[in-house]
């Protein structure tokens, strides 16, 4: 067992599996974010975003330090759990789950990427079915939600097919320009009938014991 258990959980689907973000899994994905394989057109980060930096170390270390503050940001309103999504044993994307007020209101909200080479194959619909399954069913989650700028297909379209609703708009900025953004929400009740049968939590009792969820 790990000195952090939180590094020992996953989630598994028959697709792919979501592990914990060990700096081992990060080293070697790192690989994709120095070769750039974060990248999208139109952008779809918004700021600050390491992978807006054009220099491929200097991305590298900027992505690894904003992982590792959120791993020890640990706040009943603030934490994240960040995992490495992994396909035939590839490291292929990153997967995130952050508590947003978890404590109080038991509201989640997600953030991931997938290496350019592996989108528009049903992978980014797996990984968000995963994560869900987690926070739903392992953490017992009342609402989850999702921001994707209004013209990113992907991200609209995947909450969109999981049964989000669409919870108004906001603003951000993607490389220093406003641009608007898309709200959604899945409550609890919503997520229920979809709630997969073939998706397996391991190590899920390390999320309530290190994690301030009441
Ligand atoms: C967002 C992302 C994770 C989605 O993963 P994906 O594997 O490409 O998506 P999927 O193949 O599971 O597709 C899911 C749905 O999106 C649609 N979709 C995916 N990419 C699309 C595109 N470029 N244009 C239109 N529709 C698209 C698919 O048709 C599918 O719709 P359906 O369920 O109604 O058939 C991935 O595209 C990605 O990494 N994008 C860059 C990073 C990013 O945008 N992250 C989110 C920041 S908020």
């Amino acid at each position: 067992m790990l000195s952090y258990p939180l590094l020992d959980v996953r989630v598994t689907t028959p697709r792919l599996e979501l592990r914990a973000a060990t700096d081992q899994l990060l080293d070697q994905l790192a690989e994709l974010v120095r070769a750039g394989r974060t990248e999208a057109d139109p952008p779809p980060y918004d700021d600050p975003m390491s992978f807006y930096e054009t220099d491929p170390d200097l991305r590298v270390a900027k992505w690894l330090r904003a992982i590792w503050r959120r791993r020890g940001t640990v706040e009943p309103d603030l934490w994240r759990l960040n995992f490495v999504v992994v396909v035939d044993g590839r490291p292929v994307g990153e997967q995130s789950l952050i508590g947003v007020h978890f404590a109080a209101l038991g509201t989640v909200t997600t953030f991931s990427w997938l290496s350019a080479d592996e989108r528009g194959r049903g992978l980014g619909r797996e990984m968000r079915e995963a994560i869900l399954h987690l926070a739903f069913d392992g953490l017992g989650a009342k609402e989850a939600g999702s921001d994707a700028f209004v013209d990113n297909q992907g991200s609209n379209a995947v909450s969109r097919r999981l049964g989000y609703q669409p919870n108004g708009y906001d603003w951000g900025t993607r490389r220093g320009e406003p641009a608007q953004l898309n709200r959604w929400r899945l409550t609890r009740a919503a997520w229920q009938p979809r709630r997969r049968e073939d998706i397996e939590l391991h190590n899920v009792e390390a999320c309530h014991a290190l994690l301030p969820l009441t």
